[in-house]
């Protein structure tokens, strides 16, 4: 299946009215070869979240995943999901809504001034590729776009609670052409990702695999990792690493 997008940006789409997980079949067409295609569903029976979790995805949203075949190292590959973010944001605000990043990945509507936020759109990347090249990646959109908020789960917000519903398939093209600048210029990402930025400047916990840390985000490198000032000096923490960040 297809739809003529009329999109600027070099993707084809394959579009499916229901479908397990966007990120699987992208996948499957990245192993096939396939690149620059992005498989775009209305719905979701199975979809995926980060860290093995669930994700929400019923008729309604904008369910996305790219599949690109950059020429860049695995260690840039957050690079590519900060990109998603910074493009999920750009085109979220388009559509009137206060959107801005929570590092690494995730667009949020910020509630009040004391960091606290709700959840608009997360992004998951999977990737195949050798240390010093990355074979594809998939980078998987989810937006809660068209959806009454209360029916997602806690802390989630949508479009339509923000701002009201959106063209859909302007949003998408909107998201891909956006995804699609920074992707061909990615010196541009991690600066257009620090004027979304919520995340840095506050007093955060970063939960990681090798225990917490907690500081004041100071800054994002060039790889898309965050730094963090602690009492015990400065420490950088991975995109991959962070399975859980909160204000403190
Ligand atoms: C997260 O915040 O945990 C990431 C959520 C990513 C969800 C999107 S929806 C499109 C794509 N297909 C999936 O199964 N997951 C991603």
């Amino acid at each position: 299946p297809s739809v003529e997008f009329g999109l600027e940006a070099p993707f084809s789409i394959e579009y499916h009215d229901a479908v397990g997980s966007t990120n699987d079949r992208a996948r499957e067409l990245a192993a096939d070869g396939a690149a620059d295609v992005a498989v775009l569903a209305d719905e979701q029976t199975g979809g995926r979240g980060r860290l093995e979790r669930e994700w929400a995805a019923p008729s309604g949203g904008v369910w996305v995943s790219v599949v690109t075949r950059p020429a860049i190292t695995p260690a840039q590959a957050p690079l590519l999901t900060l990109a998603a973010s910074v493009a999920t944001a750009t085109a979220a605000r388009e559509a009137g809504v206060d959107a801005r990043i929570k590092w690494p990945n995730d667009v949020v509507v910020p509630v009040g001034d004391d960091g606290d936020y709700r959840k608009l759109a997360g992004i998951l990347t999977e990737m195949e590729g050798q240390t010093d090249r990355v074979d594809w990646l998939v980078v998987g959109i989810g937006l809660n776009a068209n959806l009454d908020a209360d029916a997602l789960p806690e802390g989630a917000t949508s479009v339509r609670d923000e701002a009201g519903d959106v063209d859909r398939r302007r949003f998408v093209q909107r998201l891909l052409e956006e995804f699609e600048r920074y992707r061909t210029d990615l010196d541009a990402v991690v600066p257009a990702w620090r004027e979304l930025a919520l995340t840095i400047g506050q007093r955060v916990r970063v939960d990681r695999p090798s225990g917490e840390v907690v500081g004041e985000a100071v800054d994002v490198t060039e790889s898309g990792a965050l730094v963090i000032e602690t009492d015990d000096g400065r420490v950088t923490v991975a995109a991959g690493d962070c399975e859980h960040l909160r204000p403190v």
